[in-house]
């Protein structure tokens, strides 16, 4: 089967991209399938028409490849593509809007409020701490936290070379730990803990080797890996997610009530070396290549 490994584009997550498309594109040709990778660009319709892949294995991340609009194509254009859908992508890309789903299905996301950037930078939007972040990016980029006594604003919200959206989210900071969980169809696979000694789980800390560490299975009471794996499970199911996605969340262990905090779902998780759902797939004995090749076989349009 000829499948066209999909990555690059021009989001600001493009090198993260073109690195998950590498990943999967020798994984995919070990797990004996004819590959041709893409490096997305305008053309991509013409170049999918002379290409004439049976599946598309969809490795791109952020704004045009993870938000529905290469889904949109490909549904346009009858190709089977791997990952979530138009409608899962658009609203797992959408924070905000991802969060007015989780309370729906009963899934705790800290307390958010969109603003324009400039109101984000023009002083306290809530009380500290709390997170500020594009509405629609990944991979961390734009991502401030302003903490108790900081009054500063962040200066790049108001710059002329902003270009990460309009839209911010400000979102209470959730103390305590970092928590992933990657679903594969319908299982949660792993708790991974991430621990970083930069200031954060960052651009920096997510791709550099040795930014941070996973910690898998993670290292905390029974009921609260019980408790994240229903959790991510749910969040990718409220949003109609399909294939992979991974779901990303905050523990405080001092909180009085709840503990767990969903922060988003990811529908195109990262695939690079340094990334978390082919290592937690690995936890539970599915190499690399047979977790492409599953998506692959999961494809549909
Ligand atoms: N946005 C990056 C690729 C991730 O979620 O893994
Ligand atoms: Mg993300």
């Amino acid at each position: 089967r000829r499948v066209a490994v999909l990555k690059g584009g021009w989001s600001p997550e493009r090198e993260v991209s073109l690195s998950s498309g590498a990943a999967a594109g020798k994984a995919l040709i070990e797990a004996g399938y004819d590959v041709v990778e893409i490096d997305v660009d305008r053309d991509l319709a013409t170049r999918l028409v002379s290409e004439k892949p049976d599946a598309i294995f969809n490795a791109l991340h952020g704004q045009w490849g993870e938000d529905g609009c290469v889904q949109g194509l490909m549904e346009v254009m009858g190709i089977p593509y791997t990952h979530s859908g138009v409608l899962a992508s658009s609203l797992a890309m959408d924070k905000q809007r991802a969060k007015a789903v989780f309370e729906d299905a009963n899934i705790p996301s800290p307390q958010g409020v969109i603003v324009t950037r400039k109101e984000a930078a023009g002083g306290q939007v809530m009380k500290p701490p709390y997170v500020v972040k594009p509405n629609a990016q990944g991979s961390s980029v734009g991502v401030f936290i302003i903490r108790d006594g900081d009054n500063r604003p962040p200066s790049e919200l108001t710059g002329e070379k902003w270009t990460l959206g309009e839209e911010v989210l400000v979102e209470k900071f959730i103390p305590g730990r970092e928590l992933t969980v990657s679903v594969m169809g319908d299982r949660a696979l792993c708790v991974t803990e991430i621990t970083t000694a930069l200031a954060f789980y960052d651009y920096e800390a997510k791709y550099s080797a040795g930014g941070s560490k996973h910690v898998l299975p993670a290292d905390v009471p029974e009921e609260i890996t019980d408790r994240c794996l229903d959790l991510a499970l749910r969040a990718h199911q409220s949003l109609g997610c399909r294939g992979l996605s991974r779901a990303d969340f905050r523990y405080d262990p001092d909180a009085d009530g709840e503990q767990i905090f969903c922060l988003e779902v990811n529908t195109q998780p990262g695939l690079t070396p340094t990334s978390l759902s082919p290592e937690q797939a690995a936890q539970l004995g599915i190499s690399f290549p047979e977790l492409c090749a599953w998506m692959v076989e999961d494809a549909s349009c």
